[in-house]
């Protein structure tokens, strides 16, 4: 399962795993985790699960991958009475600061759907990555966005008919050519571990005093990009796509407690994208998560100004002039 990168941001979350907005993202290709699972009856006494990361025991990872489990099992109960060997590894490297939870989460899930299916032999494929998409959000509410491409709506909204805050869809709209291999390079400003975690992230926006706003513009972003994405009308896509990725930044600036995640060079990079955009109309702007690296996003046609001007201008911002090439893709595969 890939990665995703959120265009239209999702910020704040209530009940279980459920969104207080709904969001859009591109699906990516080269940032994937690889999962394998294999299921056996679980006798009394053994414990749920083993995992491999890498070929190696990380029990790091295992209270994640617990509380998924007891997340996910009302919704699956024959879980209960089976033993999962779980063996992953991810495409990108560990520690760059590319958060692996939506892929990771997404291709656990779709391991576990694809197990789950022959209780359902009727199940269509589409029931199936549905089922997938809402397993994965239990996991990690953007995990919800991983499962098929290239772009996939979670939330309930106006501007698409079958949203829902459940699971994520790729809404069956038309998108201009340009996005379908639209290119994101990430910019790693800093490879360490994420400063504020998810669930504490999600949590500044209960009792924020901007919140129903920012839900609110959500809501409308995702009408505005949804007309920018389908005419293929790039200063729009650049104006919605900047303005998202700095109010996530303006809410953590704002909450109690308060977060600064950008760093000197992170600014620098958002300084210099303006600067070349004005000084060469090439339609390259960028987007951010919840961290200090920066996802530079333009159209494939040009690819080789822009490559040469990360190479000569930007990679002085990284750490180690590290960054990682990728671009839109069409989802989870089954190998
Ligand atoms: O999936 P979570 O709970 O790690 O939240 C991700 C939130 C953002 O990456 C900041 C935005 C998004 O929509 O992906």
């Amino acid at each position: 399962a890939p990665s995703n990168i959120a265009l239209v941001k999702y910020w704040g979350k209530h009940g279980q795993q459920l969104p207080q907005n709904p969001s859009i993202s591109f699906t990516l290709s080269q940032c994937v985790t690889t999962t394998a699972v294999s299921f056996s009856p679980r006798q009394t006494g053994e414990t749920a699960f083993d995992f491999l990361f890498e070929q190696k025991k990380q029990p790091a990872f295992h209270p994640k991958i617990q509380q998924f489990l007891e997340r996910i099992t009302p919704y699956f109960p024959a879980l209960e009475g089976h033993r999962l060997s779980i063996s992953s590894q991810n495409s990108f490297p560990h520690s760059s600061g590319i958060a692996s939870s939506a892929s990771a989460m997404a291709a656990l899930a779709l391991c576990i759907v694809d197990f789950e299916k022959q209780f359902h032999p009727l199940w269509t494929e589409e029931a199936a990555l549905q089922k997938a998409s809402f397993l994965a959000r239990l996991g990690s509410g953007s995990a919800a966005r991983s499962i098929a491409g290239p772009l996939m709506v979670w939330g309930q909204s106006k501007a698409f008919p079958q949203s829902n805050d459940h699971y994520a869809i790729a809404p069956a709209v038309e998108w201009h050519p340009i996005f379908h291999d639209y290119q994101d390079t990430v910019l790693i400003v800093d490879k360490g571990q994420k400063k504020v975690s998810s669930t504490l992230g999600h949590g500044l926006m209960q009792g924020h005093p901007f919140a129903a706003q920012r839900f609110e513009q959500a809501h409308s972003h995702l009408e505005e990009i949804k007309a920018a994405l389908t005419t293929g009308d790039l200063e729009r896509f650049i104006d919605l796509t900047e303005a998202e990725a700095l109010t996530l930044h303006a809410m953590m600036m704002t909450s109690n407690p308060r977060f600064v995640l950008m760093q000197p060079n992170t600014l620098a990079l958002l300084q210099k994208v303006w600067d070349f955009r004005a000084q060469t109309d090439l339609p390259l702007c960028f987007t951010l998560d919840a961290g200090a690296n920066v996802h530079l996003l333009y159209p494939r046609q040009d690819r080789n100004p822009i490559m040469d001007f990360i190479q000569k201008e930007l990679l002085v911002h990284c750490q180690q002039g590290q960054y990682i090439e990728d671009q839109v893709g069409n989802g989870a595969k089954k190998n």
